[in-house]
């Protein structure tokens, strides 16, 4: 913590340091956010179940998936809470929720097509006679659907998975809309596509911090932890997602959780340590026009009795007309914070090697195999 915000700026205003803590092009794939909505939506147009629903409906959608592949489906959830026909949950297990069976659209979501848990849980949806949609740039979860007569929805290759996320969360949208569950998404799906330019060219590494929302915010965030607020079915999917890019793309340490619940339980916690967090905790709240008049007077007392304990309490608004050009406003920023806070903490934003080294350490066989 030994550098000061402006210090910071100006190391993100410089092209040389940006480009050299980013040998692998994480910033040029963040530039491609547009380009990447355009092509997920042209898979969502076409993203069909063959043999359509079964005679009843489905009763309930699971989204199954880890980590980078799992975020879409909160991101659904959270997108059409008040339009959903079904309930939808989504599951992070090696296994699928009990009530799974033949009126379930289970969509198995796996960058990789190689994830354990995902696999697992494609197998039991299998097994439980589900009505099974895989989406993968390939590997065993492509192989799996093919070989018991399942649609894929295939993805391009090449990304980071959490880079990834257009093409993760927007065929499955057009899945759902297909069927009827889920309202015809394309005019979102177009304004968010033009707000994407926007967003694109106001966080580039060209435009310098003071005019730049991004810089500024990982400026404010370097040696300290962000905890990240959303609301319930509003912005709850996208503090989850800052989290995750803070932990993958800043391998910094994050928190996030969501209002009201966070009312209930967390906020009681925040005196015990408050020497320690008034140095290290930057709180932000994020807000969206949706978020209703008792959540607004919710928020303000809560940052009132937190503020104490904290280094810092930020607010980020989210912009556009529809819901969905909203989420993907806050997305879109956290990505670019999340990797100028990587250049701030000098590590490269796009490989996760822990995340890697685990995977193969599950993979060898264990001592008692
Ligand atoms: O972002 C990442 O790299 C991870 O969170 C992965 O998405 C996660 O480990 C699951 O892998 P996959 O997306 O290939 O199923």
């Amino acid at each position: 913590m030994a550098e000061k915000p402006h210090q910071d700026a100006d190391t993100l205003d410089d092209p040389g340091e940006v480009a050299r803590r980013d040998p692998n092009g994480m910033f040029t794939l963040l530039r491609r956010w547009p380009e990447q909505w355009k092509e997920a939506a042209a898979l969502a147009r076409e993203a069909r179940l063959p043999g359509g629903a079964p005679p009843g409906g489905f009763r309930h959608v699971v989204i199954s998936g880890m980590g980078g592949s799992a975020i879409g489906g909160d991101l659904l959830r959270s997108h059409l809470a008040d339009s959903l026909a079904v309930p939808l949950v989504v599951n992070r297990s090696y296994a699928c929720p009990g009530f799974v069976g033949p009126d379930t659209l289970f969509v198995a979501v796996s960058y990789s097509g190689n994830t354990e848990e995902t696999l697992a849980s494609l197998a039991d949806a299998l097994h439980r006679g589900a009505e099974v949609v895989g989406v993968t740039s390939g590997g065993a979860l492509g192989e799996e659907c093919r070989r018991a007569g399942k649609t894929v929805l295939i993805i391009p290759r090449g990304l980071p998975p959490r880079q990834a996320l257009g093409h993760l969360f927007l065929p499955a949208l057009g899945l759902l809309a297909g069927l009827g569950l889920a309202p015809d998404p394309s005019a979102a799906i177009e304004e968010t596509g033009k707000r994407m330019r926007e967003w694109v060219r106001a966080y580039g590494p060209e435009v310098p911090a003071r005019e730049n929302e991004a810089k500024r915010l990982a400026a404010s965030l370097r040696g300290r932890v962000p905890v990240v607020y959303g609301v319930q079915d509003r912005t709850d999917a996208v503090a989850l997602r800052w989290r995750g890019q803070f932990h993958e793309n800043s391998k910094n340490w994050a928190s996030s959780n969501v209002l009201p619940e966070l009312d209930h339980n967390e906020i009681n916690a925040w005196a015990s340590l408050s020497e320690l967090t008034r140095r290290c905790v930057t709180l932000i709240f994020l807000e969206d026009e949706e978020d209703g008049g008792r959540m607004v007077r919710r928020r303000e007392i809560t940052r009132e009795l937190i503020a104490p304990h904290v280094s810092a309490c930020l607010s980020v608004r989210s912009s556009g007309r529809c819901r969905l050009a909203r989420l993907f406003s806050l997305i879109v920023l956290g990505d670019f914070a999340s990797c100028y806070l990587a250049v701030l903490n000098r590590v490269d934003p796009l490989p996760v090697p822990v995340i890697e080294d685990l995977k193969k350490a599950l993979a060898a066989p264990s001592p008692t195999e």
